[in-house]
């Protein structure tokens, strides 16, 4: 008697969960199985390419034709590095979304700790390098060129440079060519990579050739400005759904589907830091990515070599056009081990993963989420995503929709 009892109620409560789960379900499926919520969060992530001029501020070259033109063929341009044999693309290659393909950072310097990133959007971003050393597009490429792991030149000579092959073609930008010409002064000369001979040029000389060497920058950081990641099958399939449109089923599959409600799910955890347009937050998270007993070259070491930067926003340039270098983050505890959220669009060509890296393929970073190497009294951003092994997988298929066919947009 006492089980028949059971049974029933065990019945009823199955039956009043089916209707509850139905109704709510019902409610959620407007627009194939999505909810209102769902679409929201998917059109944050949809394509935008708005506010780049916003970002860009600090840059009053950023539309001129003739500095996007000088900045592309100073792109291509291997004049401009010590050795004469290392231009930009020579570690961003254009055909590939300007990332490394061949870990030309570390052949070059095996001392080097970063790869290589693609540039498709870069300028939407408010912080450069993995650590976030630049604080905006242009000064990240006047670094680059002082870098002795990248172009391992001088500003001296990069602006002898600059003046000797563009000056002519490019008379507006560059009319104060004629100040900085030195007969007799060595190659090289820079406060950071020749400081004696720097020293040694007159305080006019030295202003010449800083004005005309941010020229350079902001001249590259235009033309990169227009180097923009193209519309993914994500992007495609996000229209559809909005529109209400039943084509949506033919762009992704199921699979690919089920990897996106992975995705989105705030148990899961990725959405939190990969969000907005190129699926980046711009934040700066530790994910046990660091190497204990190395000296880091993490966000708390980015900030300091930013603050300490003659071209950061507040040494060159308006401080109201600066409030993130006003009021950045410096809590030691947050920034030690935390490096900037990447954009996760068109890593489908990537040789690797991570600022250093350390997994060559998705299913190494997927692995590492679901069981993050953290260590006793590190700080770390990020709990272990509960996924099985099919859930991987489907992840896995979605972050292969967020390219293109052509990898060079
Ligand atoms: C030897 C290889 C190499 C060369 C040459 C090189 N880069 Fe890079 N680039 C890198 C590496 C490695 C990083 C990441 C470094 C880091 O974060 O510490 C990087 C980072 C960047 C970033 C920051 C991207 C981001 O998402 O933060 C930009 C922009 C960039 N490079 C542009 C340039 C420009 C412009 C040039 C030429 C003036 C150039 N690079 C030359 C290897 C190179
Ligand atoms: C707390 C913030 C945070 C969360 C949550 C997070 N990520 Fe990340 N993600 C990062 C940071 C920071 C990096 C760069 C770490 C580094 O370079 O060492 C990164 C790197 C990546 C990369 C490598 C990209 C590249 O260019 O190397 C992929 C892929 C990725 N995350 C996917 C995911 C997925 C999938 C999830 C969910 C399971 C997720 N992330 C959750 C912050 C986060």
């Amino acid at each position: 008697m006492s089980r028949t009892l059971a049974g029933f109620f065990g019945l009823l409560v199955l039956s009043v969960l089916f209707l509850v789960f139905h109704h709510v379900h019902a409610a959620d499926d407007i627009h194939g199985g999505w909810s209102e919520d769902d679409i929201r969060n998917m059109r944050g992530l949809r394509l935008s390419v708005a506010g780049i001029a916003g970002k860009n501020r600090s840059n009053e070259l950023l539309q001129r034709d003739d500095a996007i033109e000088l900045g592309r063929r100073l792109f291509h341009d291997p004049g401009m590095s010590g050795s004469g044999q290392v231009a930009c693309s020579t570690c961003h290659r254009p055909e590939n979304g300007y990332q490394d393909t061949e870990f030309m950072t570390f052949k070059l310097d095996p001392e080097a700790r970063h790869r290589a990133p693609g540039l498709l959007g870069v300028a939407l971003q408010d912080w450069f390098f993995w650590d976030g050393r630049a604080d905006s597009l242009w000064s990240q490429a006047l670094a680059v060129i002082e870098n002795p792991s990248e172009h391992a030149s001088s500003r001296l000579q990069a602006v002898r440079h600059l003046c000797a092959r563009y000056s002519e073609s490019f008379p507006a930008l560059l009319k104060d060519c004629s100040r900085v010409d030195l007969p007799g002064a060595p190659v090289h000369a820079s406060p950071l990579a020749a400081e004696e001979n720097w020293r040694r040029l007159s305080a006019a000389q030295r202003e010449s050739i800083d004005k005309l060497f941010v020229i350079l920058g902001k001249s590259i950081a235009a033309f990169e400005a227009g180097l923009l990641p193209g519309a993914s099958r994500f992007d495609l399939y996000v229209d559809a759904i909005a529109a209400g449109d039943s084509t949506a089923a033919a762009i992704l599959s199921e699979k690919e589907v089920a990897g996106l409600k992975l995705f989105l799910d705030a148990r899961v955890g990725c959405i939190n830091c990969h969000n907005g347009p190129m699926f980046s937050n711009s934040g700066f998270f530790a994910v046990a990515t660091d190497t204990p007993g190395q000296p880091e070259h993490d966000r708390r070491r980015g900030i300091e070599i930013l603050l300490n930067s003659e071209f950061n926003c507040l040494k060159w340039g308006a401080p109201e056009n600066c409030p993130k270098l006003l009021y950045i983050k410096k809590d030691e505890a947050e920034t030690a081990g935390a490096y900037k959220v990447p954009s996760l669009r068109n890593l489908r060509h990537a040789p690797a993963f991570m600022h250093d890296g350390r997994f060559k393929n998705l299913e190494a970073v997927i692995e590492h989420y679901r069981n993050p190497a953290t260590l006793p009294l590190r700080h770390v951003d990020i709990r272990p995503a509960a996924l099985f092994p099919h859930q991987r997988e489907q992840l896995l298929s979605f972050l292969n929709v967020l390219g293109t066919e052509d990898a060079s947009k």
